[in-house]
């Protein structure tokens, strides 16, 4: 029997009256780059936020590594890095120094850790600018900054909440290299975003979710088969097909009046 890298069980949550997250299952095996897609304010925040135990689930539980987060929160947290959607790093640091504490953090010693972060600071490059304050960074410098530090106890899971948002082509660029590596090493990659181009690129398999519920699971050619669609059907077709479906939108509809 596999044991999963990443489950969902039964996942909700409510905001007071509001359930961002309802009912959610997934399954996604070890080694896959899985990509959870959805409209904006579709849930996928809330629902990394779950899996990575930072927000408490109203229903249901997150396994990570076949390790319950909510029974056994150390254990699990140990399997897996996150780099988070608002990046709140300490501005008040310098790159290396925010790498190391990481590193400290996850209870490496000292030389472990500054190996590991002079090589993610390599990898990354911005080992020109690793003595720069974090405050002075650009958003791509930042994300590339938490993608260090969240690697750097070698987590077998790792989550990533948009990466690419408000990221320049160069560090883009870098991100992805370091995503490709790191899937030739078997680590299972769990991204979520609103945009499909690199979905599409590079995801083995894809999840879909609309107003917290999923909509759409599967790998490209699956969603293309249940969707009947042929080879040329874009991601963003089979997209714009599942969302739209959910919100009883007819595709050629929308927008008649502006002939
Ligand atoms: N802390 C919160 N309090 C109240 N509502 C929230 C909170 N976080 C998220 N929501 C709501 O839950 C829904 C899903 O949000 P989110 O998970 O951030 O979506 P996504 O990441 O897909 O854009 C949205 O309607 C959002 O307004
Ligand atoms: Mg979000």
């Amino acid at each position: 029997m596999t044991t999963f890298a990443v489950e969902a069980i039964g996942l909700r949550r409510e905001f007071d009256k509001k359930i961002a997250v309802d009912n959610l299952q997934l399954a996604v095996p070890p080694g896959e780059f899985f990509g959870f897609l959805g409209p904006n304010g579709a849930g996928k925040s809330t629902t990394i936020k779950m899996l990575v135990g930072l927000l408490r689930p109203t229903r249901g539980t997150a396994r990570i590594s076949g390790i319950d987060m909510w029974e056994n929160p150390l254990e699990a947290k140990r399997q897996l890095g996150v780099l988070p959607e608002g990046l709140n790093l300490y501005d008040r640091l310098n790159a290396r120094e925010f790498i190391r504490f990481a590193g400290t953090m996850y209870g490496l010693d000292s030389a472990e850790t500054k190996k590991r972060t002079d090589e993610l600071l390599e990898l990354m490059d911005l080992a020109d600018d690793a003595d720069k304050l974090i405050i002075d960074y650009s958003q791509g410098m930042r994300k590339k900054t938490a993608l260090a530090a969240a690697l750097i106890h070698a987590p077998r899971v790792l989550f990533l909440d948009e990466p690419f948002e408000g990221v320049d082509v160069i560090s883009k660029r870098a991100i992805l290299d370091v995503l490709q590596r790191l899937r030739r090493t078997g680590t299972t990659i769990f991204f979520s975003s609103h945009i499909l181009e690199v979905a599409e690129r590079l995801c083995t398999s894809v999840a879909v979710i609309d107003a917290g519920k999923l909509v759409a699971e599967g790998t490209i050619p699956e969603l293309r088969e249940r969707a009947q669609a042929g080879d040329e059907t874009t991601l963003e077709d089979l997209f714009l097909r599942a969302v739209g479906a959910q919100n009883g939108i007819e595709s050629g509809d929308s927008l008649a009046w502006l002939g």
